[in-house]
């Protein structure tokens, strides 16, 4: 199929919006975090940012949401920044094929979860970066602040102390991992920590432009030609989106690849961010949820993206 211009892409997005919200009411927003339980289920938003410095965007693209899961990307990406290969001996990079949530198979596998995605591995992550930064919050938001290039971005500290409040399984997890020796900081500080990245907010116009180096051989496109350009190597950032591709989209990351087959990271807010090597990044965002946790319009929207662009691996 040949790809279509880039001035192509305002009309597309139009069209897949308006195929989107057909499906509104086919998902349920996420409440096992009470502050997100409060979010209007009808908006849809979506944003390309392309290589070329150009972003495309439709409906609530401007619209701030709780990337929740999606921070782990980042968080994941800054500990392989600060701990290269060595992050391995801590957490592992196989599907789970499990909820994102599951406490199981660390029962069997000595405390080491299967990959850094599913939450017992981002919890890891987190625990690596609390031991390297004194305020990891700000550590990433600085980070991201310069991914996105935006010297606002936060974290909302409401959505941040009601997933505290309600965060007995992730502690249960961090606690188990620490029994065996996977875990070196106080889990309670661990957690904290945790709950502040996952309340980071971004809008979707932000979050495809944050994600941009993982479509551009690592490169940051608002530092080119600046001797830090660079914020993975190549061949770091061919190894995320491999993990994106077979991970990050939890128990559905099969079915995520065969009917989008790109790098995509989901999250409970609603969204999900999805890689096009060499074109851009797509970030899309709607708070209804299917049974696994995962955008149900935003997944929609990405396949039509790839049915309609040949994007992709075809
Ligand atoms: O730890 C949790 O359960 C949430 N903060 C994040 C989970 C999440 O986003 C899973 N994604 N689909």
């Amino acid at each position: 199929m040949a790809h279509p211009s880039l001035s192509e892409i305002p009309h597309l997005l139009q069209r897949i919006s308006e195929e989107a919200r057909a499906h509104f009411g086919e998902g349920k927003v996420a409440n096992y975090i009470p502050a997100l339980a409060n979010v209007k289920p009808n908006q849809f938003g979506m944003a390309i940012a392309c290589v070329d410095g150009s972003t495309h965007t439709v409906g609530d693209a401007h619209v701030p949401f709780s990337l929740q899961s999606i921070t782990k990307l980042f968080t994941f990406v800054l500990a392989l920044r600060a701990e290269g290969d060595a992050l391995w001996q801590r957490v592992g990079r196989e599907p789970s094929g499990a909820a994102f949530n599951s406490i199981v198979q660390l029962e069997t596998e000595n405390g080491i979860p299967r990959n850094p995605f599913i939450n017992a591995g981002a919890l890891v992550i987190t625990d690596i970066l609390t031991s390297r930064y004194v305020q990891l919050d700000y550590a990433l938001l600085g980070a991201l602040r310069r991914l996105a290039d935006d010297p606002e971005l936060h974290w909302n500290p409401e959505v941040a102390r009601s997933e505290r409040e309600h965060a007995d399984r992730n502690m249960a997890m961090a606690y188990f991992m620490k029994s065996h020796g996977n875990f070196h900081n106080d889990p309670a500080l661990v957690l904290d920590n945790y709950c502040a990245q996952c309340a980071t907010e971004m809008t979707c116009a932000q979050l495809a432009q944050a994600s941009m180096f993982l479509a551009n051989d690592g490169r940051d496109l608002t530092l080119q030609g600046q001797p830090d350009e660079h914020f993975l190597t190549a061949d770091q950032t061919r190894r995320v989106n491999a993990l994106l591709l077979t991970c990050g989209a939890y128990d559905a990351a099969g079915d995520f690849a065969y009917r989008i087959s790109l790098p995509v990271k989901t999250g409970v807010g609603g969204g999900i961010v999805a890689v096009i090597p060499e074109v851009g990044t797509v970030a899309v965002w709607s708070p209804e949820l299917d049974a696994k946790g995962n955008s149900v319009l935003g997944a929609f929207a990405l396949e039509r993206l790839v049915q309609l662009t040949g994007w992709g691996y075809s």
